[in-house]
């Protein structure tokens, strides 16, 4: 597996990087992208080629089930360069479904250390999921379920997103907008679960 990532690197070089030279040339030395994107880890949902972006385009952050924790240095940095530094216009956070980091907010993860505590910062979706669907007295299949999960997660994220105050600054100053998507690896499709929230509120 390691030698075909070497030899699709061969390629690349042969067949895309130099064959768009200038633009890669102009990209080594600044990079101008105008999203951030926070998606899941998951290797099924690769920005670049789901979003037919280039290299340059879209600033990448992604974790197991595309959380926004407060408490994790690791985005807080690649937030406030995204916002101070880059000037980044949009933020998109991206889940999937069929996502194996929110099923497992259903499982018993007792064997792992890590896993059930990064996916606490998640089970608020599991529980607002659940809670309507008892008040509504709606039977659900547990496909559907899961699905109204992972995008109620997403909606979460976007909350925890607004709880720093420079991102809030960002929306306030207009300067920032924060969306929510949901990719179907079923269709390839992405659909869009929150729209920009401080736009939302004006209209
Ligand atoms: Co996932």
């Amino acid at each position: 597996m390691i030698t075909t990532l070497l030899d699709g690197n061969r390629r690349f070089v042969k067949e895309i990087f130099d064959v768009e030279r200038d633009y890669f040339e102009d990209l080594a030395k600044m990079q101008r992208p105008t999203v951030l994107w926070i998606g899941c880890s998951d290797s099924r949902v690769p920005v670049n080629t789901i979003t037919q972006t280039k290299p340059g385009e879209v600033f990448v952050h992604r974790n197991v089930a595309n959380i926004v924790a407060t408490n994790d240095w690791n985005l807080s940095a690649v937030l406030e360069f995204s916002i101070n530094h880059l000037k980044i216009p949009d933020i998109v956070v991206c889940g999937h479904y069929g996502c194996g980091g929110i099923a497992a907010l259903d499982e018993d993860c007792r064997d792992d250390r890590y896993i059930p505590i990064w996916l606490n910062n998640a089970y608020k979706a599991k529980e607002r999921v659940d809670e309507k669907i008892a008040g509504l007295r709606i039977k659900l299949s547990e496909e559907q379920r899961m699905q109204l999960i992972v995008e109620e997660n997403v909606r979460l994220q976007l909350e925890h997103l607004r709880e720093y105050p420079f991102v809030r600054n960002a929306m306030e100053e207009k300067k920032l907008s924060i969306h929510g998507w949901v990719y179907d690896m079923t269709t390839g499709d992405i659909k869009v679960v929150q729209r920009d929230t401080v736009a939302c509120v004006e209209f």
